[in-house]
């Protein structure tokens, strides 16, 4: 059977990451997370101190920096050189960050890279902000995943509230919707439907349910 390459956007909180570890368990393909990789860049830019203004100190860091992901059945370990940053990149200081980081083009250039090289092979399942329209233009089943702002909010509010951590569903709002506009509005591969890509809005949709979805749309490419 064809390994098939899949491409899953949208903005914050949809549920495109925790959908594609689901479908590619079920497939047993390679699940490849982009926002972990800008994230991960934002998380050195921060703990070295880099102006991101600065042109030649970003371009530095993009030419001597290692960024790994570490894929198992489970769970994606993300590495800085020799640094695990998994669970640092998921800061609140690191999400504010991000988007203004993933807007310069020298870093694109460096990930959107090494994500085509992981995605050769095919067998994989990528989610991030332009998967379909710059990535992988003819990636073989193009998703567009989004839900309500207030149930992406929600969702996200009640993963903070069982890490422990605090945070008001307003802030939460305000800072995913921030993040989105930022997104969607750069100048360089911003945050939009591809022409091909289906829309997929689970607002009402639990995480299976939407799987599930997204299950039928790679079988009728004939996985
Ligand atoms: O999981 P969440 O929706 O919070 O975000 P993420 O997927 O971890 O992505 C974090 C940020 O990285 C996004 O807000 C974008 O600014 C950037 N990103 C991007 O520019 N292009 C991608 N393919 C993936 C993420
Ligand atoms: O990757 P992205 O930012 O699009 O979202 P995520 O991190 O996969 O999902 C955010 C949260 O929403 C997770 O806790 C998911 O379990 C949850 N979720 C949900 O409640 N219902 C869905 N249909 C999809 C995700």
């Amino acid at each position: 059977m064809k390994k098939l390459t899949v491409a899953i956007d949208g903005p914050a909180g949809a549920g495109k990451s925790s959908v594609a570890k689901v479908v590619a368990n079920r497939l047993h393909y390679l699940y490849i997370d982009t926002g972990a990789m800008y994230r991960a860049f934002t998380w050195a830019v921060l703990s070295k101190h880099v102006d991101i203004a600065d042109e030649r100190a970003v371009q530095k860091l993009t030419d001597t920096l290692r960024i790994r992901l570490e894929i198992g059945r489970d769970q994606c370990r993300v590495y800085v050189d020799d640094t695990d940053v998994t669970e640092a990149i998921r800061t609140s200081d690191v999400s504010s960050h991000v988007s203004a980081v993933a807007a310069l083009a020298v870093v694109r250039q460096k990930l959107v890279q090494l994500q085509r090289d992981m995605a050769k092979s095919g067998g994989v399942i990528l989610d991030g902000r332009d998967i379909g329209t710059v990535v992988l233009p003819d990636a073989d089943v193009k998703i567009f995943l989004t839900a309500s702002v207030r149930s992406r909010a929600m969702r996200r509010y009640l993963e903070v509230q069982a890490r422990g951590n605090s945070g008001s569903l307003e802030e939460i709002e305000a800072s995913i919707a921030a993040r989105d506009d930022m997104d969607s509005h750069r100048a360089i591969a911003p945050l939009k439907q591809a022409d091909d890509a289906i829309l997929l809005d689970n607002s009402e949709l639990d995480l299976e349910g939407t799987a599930d979805a997204i299950m039928k749309y790679i079988e009728a490419k004939g996985r």
